[in-house]
């Protein structure tokens, strides 16, 4: 059977340079849109990575996604299948989807668009504030629209990004000054996803029609940790005896708000109960034969 034609927009950011990757893996004739100024500019890193995937067979599509005609163009060449991975880090640049919505509606040939989300369901995300609320509005004001218009979609609900969120663990790592233990530090827990899982998955899911105009919930019981777990992990494998400072969740809120770039609590709840409204599929069991990096075997790469 003919692979779909994958085209990813954000493919030299973190999340989705491992999406195009594992596009590639999967055989999918993939084309990533790549805004000029970043194909010219002197970041080598990104141009490493463009060339890596060139020489992976990737097709590099220069465009914008605040230009309609150029995403109008790449998608009727090169998107039977859209994967967008725009980050939250900058202003407005999520809801720059609401174009690419736009540019689906006039190309005509999409059958599945998957929308920057990879993280917590933000339609079930509690007690969030900023900058993550704003964020959480963004990617809520993207689905409704897509839901609205009828977008073919797959929405993908990956929790943490583990290598995004641990990596900065490593021997010289903060461990040095201790650890701070946010709230609880059993019942504080989330979902730990490698990016390479997380973005295999993604590609699956984009050709199975299971996963049509659902939320698919990455969630495997074994990548679930809390804080006390992961603390315990880390001193396993650094052989120290970490110092712990416990900071209440009325303080953490505080912290937020005083803006000293703490973790927000809101997206690092596990979702529990009944979710309602949201249609919904749970990876695990529509891809039973998936294997997930655990936090202590990414541990075990990163601490040596
Ligand atoms: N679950 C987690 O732990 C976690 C962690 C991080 C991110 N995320 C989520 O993952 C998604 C991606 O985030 P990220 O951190 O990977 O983002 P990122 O590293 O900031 O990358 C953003 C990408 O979007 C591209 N881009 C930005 N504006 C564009 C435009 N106008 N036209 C075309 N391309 C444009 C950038 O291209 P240039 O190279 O040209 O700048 C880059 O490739 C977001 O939804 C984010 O919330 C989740």
């Amino acid at each position: 059977m003919m692979k779909s034609r994958i085209l990813v927009i954000g493919g030299t950011g973190n999340i989705g340079r491992h999406l195009v990757a594992a596009s590639l893996d999967a055989g999918h004739p993939t084309a990533v849109l790549v805004r000029p100024s970043t194909a010219a500019s002197s970041d080598s890193g990104k141009a490493e990575l463009l060339n890596s995937f060139k020489a992976r067979g990737a097709c590099i599509v220069y465009g914008d996604m605040n230009d309609h005609g150029s995403l109008v163009a790449a998608m009727r060449q090169h998107g039977e299948v859209v994967i967008c991975a725009v980050g939250h880090g900058r202003p407005l640049e999520l809801d720059g989807q609401l174009k690419i919505v736009e540019a689906i509606q006039e190309a005509g040939c999409v059958k599945r668009f998957v929308p920057s989300e990879f993280g917590c369901d933000v339609e079930h995300a509690e007690q969030t504030l900023e900058p993550a609320k704003s964020m959480m509005e963004s990617k809520l004001r993207v689905r409704q629209v897509i839901r609205e218009v009828g977008i073919p979609h797959t929405i993908i609900c990956s929790n943490w990004a583990i290598g995004l969120l641990l990596s900065g663990l490593g021997e010289n790592g903060p461990l040095s000054t201790g650890v701070n233990i946010f709230g609880d530090d059993e019942k504080t827990r989330a979902i730990f996803l490698d990016e390479k899982d997380m973005s295999r998955l993604a590609i699956r899911a984009v050709e199975d029609p299971r996963t049509l105009d659902k939320v698919l919930y990455v969630r495997p019981p074994t990548n679930v940790c809390s804080f006390g777990q992961l603390v315990h992990l880390l001193e396993k494998k650094t052989g120290k005896t970490l110092e712990r400072h416990y900071v209440p969740e009325q303080d953490l809120a505080k912290k937020i708000q005083a803006g000293n770039g703490a973790f927000n609590l809101g997206p690092f709840r596990v979702v529990h109960g009944r979710l309602r409204r949201v249609r919904w599929v749970e990876a695990t069991q529509l891809y039973p034969d998936v294997r997930f990096v655990t936090v202590e075997e990414y541990l075990d790469g990163i601490i040596v």
